[in-house]
């Protein structure tokens, strides 16, 4: 991940109010529980607020432990004597007194004038001059990693966007980060100054909109058949719900969030799916080439680990994930290898009867293969769904039972039927499968991971983008936190 996750032993917050930077335990029980928005960091604050705080106190002891155990290194290599330990114990690890942070004064011209000045001069080599920042200003974190000043234009801020957040940072910089403290060179009037102008850059509602939820989609029944795909007029009976995903490693360029509906007719289960992407990459045949794909998951579990699912009895998770370069071959009936490859070289040939009979038959005009034989795909052959030219959905369904654990499901339960419509840079899809599994798959050796519906069911459900232009692909994506979906 970038950035990576904190390491509480070294214990240098980024995110706190106190006048020496050790975090109180409101500015962990903040974090935790908002999450940092501009980092995979998700909120927390759907846990009870009795784990909250305990999360609070072990983050807290995580670190008290390892400066215990580094002043006790020192007494023992003579560095310290075991009576200053106690002091310097506590001046390592109890937080300080809280920053007082002064009235807001009005913002009008001529302080947002003195606001701009005051950025100019003091922070704009790093945060660029008109709030993005230069591709040169990238510094490097206590660890030597790449850390790039926040930009301003995109307005996702960390620690929030608000007056007394800012003050903090701005006062006393954020640890272990090439961002400097400004303590004791402004007046309290001009840091609010500052506040102001950095505010006035952000784009509105970029930090609302970065900020993950966990809300509830609802998936009502409908008389009659579901949709026949994702513009059918039926959907506008379901409620849209606004997910905001976060990518994994993070960047500005990404796929902000994406709008769920659910509907179902007693039988079957449909989801439409609707993201913006201005560019539609349905080809991954090259190996620079990438899809766009989205995925839903559904957890076994009723209250799911935060990724992927684990090892424990129903730790598993199903994933649908729909593929754009599958649906377009399966629409348009051949895979486009020859516009992909114009000068490829061929080991085929056209005169050479063999390959009609006995390996496949080609439909010449496009250069693609319309028959298959599993003797020479070799991938397929060996039971592969990926290469198997026979399945008819651009659809894959996947479990999973932690990360680094996903698997395909056999062929029989491959069962997830999906349809899609790309329009002025919006993509739309639906998924769909029976809320039972079909008869023939019950009795499949793997139906115990397969999750099945019925009205009334109140289950955790997340959602994955993936973006081919930018080079997604495996987990390089955004994704959003659990959200719940209740079948009517
Ligand atoms: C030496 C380069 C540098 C200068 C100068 C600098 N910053 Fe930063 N700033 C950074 C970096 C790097 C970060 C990102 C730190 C991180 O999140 O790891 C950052 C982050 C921030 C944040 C984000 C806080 C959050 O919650 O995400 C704010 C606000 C900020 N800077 C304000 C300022 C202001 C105002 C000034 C001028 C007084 C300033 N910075 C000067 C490098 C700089």
């Amino acid at each position: 991940m970038n950035p990576r996750p904190r390491n509480f032993k070294a214990g240098k917050f980024k995110l706190t109010t106190t006048q020496n930077l050790i975090p109180s335990d409101d500015d962990l029980f903040r974090t935790i529980s908002r999450g940092m928005p501009g980092s995979a960091m998700p909120p927390w604050g759907h846990l009870p607020l009795a784990d909250l705080k305990a999360l609070v106190a072990y983050v807290r002891k995580i670190h008290t432990d390892a400066v215990q155990s580094e002043l006790g290194a020192g007494v023992l290599a003579g560095t310290y004597s075991a009576e200053e330990v106690p002091t310097l114990h506590d001046d390592r690890t109890q937080p300080g007194q809280p920053i007082i942070v002064p009235p807001e004064p009005k913002v009008d011209y001529l302080r947002w004038f003195n606001g701009r000045r005051l950025y100019t001069e003091a922070c704009a080599s790093c945060h660029g001059p008109d709030g993005h920042p230069l591709p040169e200003a990238v510094k490097f974190d206590d660890d030597g990693f790449p850390d790039p000043p926040r930009s301003f234009v995109n307005g996702i801020f960390k620690g929030g966007m608000e007056g007394p957040d800012l003050f903090c940072r701005i006062m006393k910089g954020m640890r272990g980060t090439p961002m400097p403290a400004s303590e004791g060179n402004y007046s309290a009037d001009d840091t609010w100054d500052l506040i102001h102008y950095v505010q006035s850059l952000a784009r509105s509602g970029s930090q609302e909109r970065a900020q993950l939820r966990q809300s509830t989609i609802s998936a009502p029944s409908v008389p009659g058949p579901l949709p026949t795909g994702p513009t059918d007029p039926i959907w506008n009976q379901a409620r849209p719900v606004y997910v905001g995903l976060t990518p994994l490693w993070w960047r500005d360029d990404r796929i902000e969030g994406l709008v769920v509906q659910g509907l179902h007719n007693e039988e079957e289960l449909a989801i439409r799916l609707s993201w913006l992407d201005p560019t539609r990459d349905d080809r991954a045949v090259r190996v620079d080439e990438f899809r766009d794909a989205v995925a839903i998951q559904f957890s076994l579990a009723s209250d799911p680990p935060f990724y992927m699912g684990d090892n424990s009895e129903h730790g598993g998770v199903n994933i649908w994930m729909w593929k754009a370069d599958r649906q377009k071959n399966i629409d348009s009936g051949y895979q486009d290898v020859d516009a992909a490859f114009p000068d490829r070289v061929t080991d085929m040939y056209d005169e050479c009867p063999i390959r009609a009979q006995d390996m496949t038959s080609v439909d010449w005009a496009h250069g693609a293969l319309t028959e298959h034989n599993s003797t020479y795909i070799t991938a397929w052959g060996a039971g592969n769904l990926v290469a198997d030219p026979h399945l008819k959905t651009p659809v894959e369904c996947l479990v999973a039972k932690g990360p680094g654990t996903l698997a395909g499901k056999p062929a029989n339960v491959q069962v997830v039927k999906g349809q899609a419509v790309y329009q002025r840079g919006v993509w739309s899809v639906q998924m769909q499968r029976s809320l039972q599994l079909p008869h023939d798959c019950e009795h499949s050796a793997t139906a115990g991971d397969e999750r099945v519906f019925h009205s009334g069911d109140f289950l955790p459900v997340s959602f994955a983008i993936w973006n081919g232009s930018v080079g997604d692909r495996d987990g390089k994506k955004d994704i959003s936190i659990w959200q719940k979906l209740v079948i009517e």
